[in-house]
């Protein structure tokens, strides 16, 4: 059998066109949604990505805020900057840049984000409410890739999902919204034994490793007929790729998402629709789905 591939581009496309007319209605009330980024240090793929953000919230008319600080900005100084943006009711999204230089304390920083501004949904209030099944803003990834089932209309209801990857990123919160919507969930990492027994059972795989010198998701791996999301990305021969042999998993999975193309589309656009909620949920709007 040969699969069909998940079009992440055609995905998140239509959810910036929900996002973009969700903007429109907000400035009707008098609301215009602000997303303010934060960068510490020069490093060029965050620099990068922070200009990729703007650039995707200025298609959808959603205002930026662009702060840039030093490498050896302090930990003092970044909370105070975090405490000013969390105070200022012109911004509705506040995105810290991560990875954070090492003299900055990752948890202690995301953790003074107010939580009604937190469009990463990264902060410890908004994973206690995604793992209670009650959260409004959630990490933008996994939250991309359950859109991504959505659209294709996989009912992942009863079905095994087995997820390679723990981060507070991408595992475990997929954890939590996989749960939800029924189905029975195996977490996976680098010290589980014989990782390919797992994945050779799950009708879907979500893989999210990142080293391709280290793991590739293999067409043996998997049983005829999974559903294969590939969320890890790293390089293969100068270019970009997944952790999945995309031409071997296609030939045998019923759906697969391929990189590029898959699910970094969908972690982009997710954060324009966090950021249209944020703006909701401020001004008593209620949620924007
Ligand atoms: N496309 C997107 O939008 C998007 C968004 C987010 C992340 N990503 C990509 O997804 C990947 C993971 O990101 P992350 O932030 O979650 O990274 P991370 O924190 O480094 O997580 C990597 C996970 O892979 C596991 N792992 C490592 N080697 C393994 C192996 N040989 N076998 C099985 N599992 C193994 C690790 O296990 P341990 O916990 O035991 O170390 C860990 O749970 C990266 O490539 C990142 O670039 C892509």
């Amino acid at each position: 059998m040969t699969g069909q591939k998940i079009d992440g581009v055609l995905v998140a496309n239509s959810v910036k066109d929900r996002t973009r007319a969700a903007v429109a209605e907000l400035k009707k009330e008098g609301i215009e949604p602000c997303l303010a980024t934060v960068l510490v240090g020069d490093d060029p793929a965050s620099a990068s990505y922070v200009s990729s953000k703007q650039r995707d919230c200025s298609e959808v008319g959603i205002a930026t805020k662009d702060h840039r600080l030093p490498k050896d900005f302090s930990q003092k100084e970044l909370e105070a900057l975090i405490g000013l943006l969390n105070d200022d009711s012109s911004v509705h999204g506040i995105l810290v840049q991560l990875p954070l230089p090492e003299q900055i304390d990752e948890f202690s920083t995301i953790s003074k984000i107010s939580p009604l501004k937190d469009v990463d949904g990264l902060t410890p209030y908004n994973m206690g409410l995604l793992a209670s099944g009650r959260a409004l803003l959630k990490p933008c990834t996994p939250s991309g890739i359950m859109e991504l089932l959505d659209f294709y209309k996989i009912d992942v209801s009863g079905k095994h999902v087995v997820i390679i990857n723990r981060s507070n990123l991408v595992g475990k919160p997929l954890y939590y919204l996989l749960l939800e919507k029924n189905a029975t969930v195996t977490t996976c990492h680098s010290k589980t034994r014989d990782l390919g027994s797992f994945c050779r059972t799950a009708d879907v795989v979500i893989t999210a490793v990142g080293n391709r010198a280290k793991f590739t998701l293999s067409g043996d791996m998997i049983k005829e007929g999974a559903i294969v999301i590939d969320v890890g990305t790293s390089r293969l021969e100068g270019r970009l790729a997944g952790d999945a042999d995309y031409e071997a998993i296609i030939k045998k999975a019923s759906y697969a998402t391929p990189v590029p193309g898959g699910v970094g589309p969908m972690t982009r656009a997710m954060l324009l629709k966090n950021t249209v909620t944020a703006a909701s949920i401020s001004k008593g709007i209620g949620k924007y789905s």
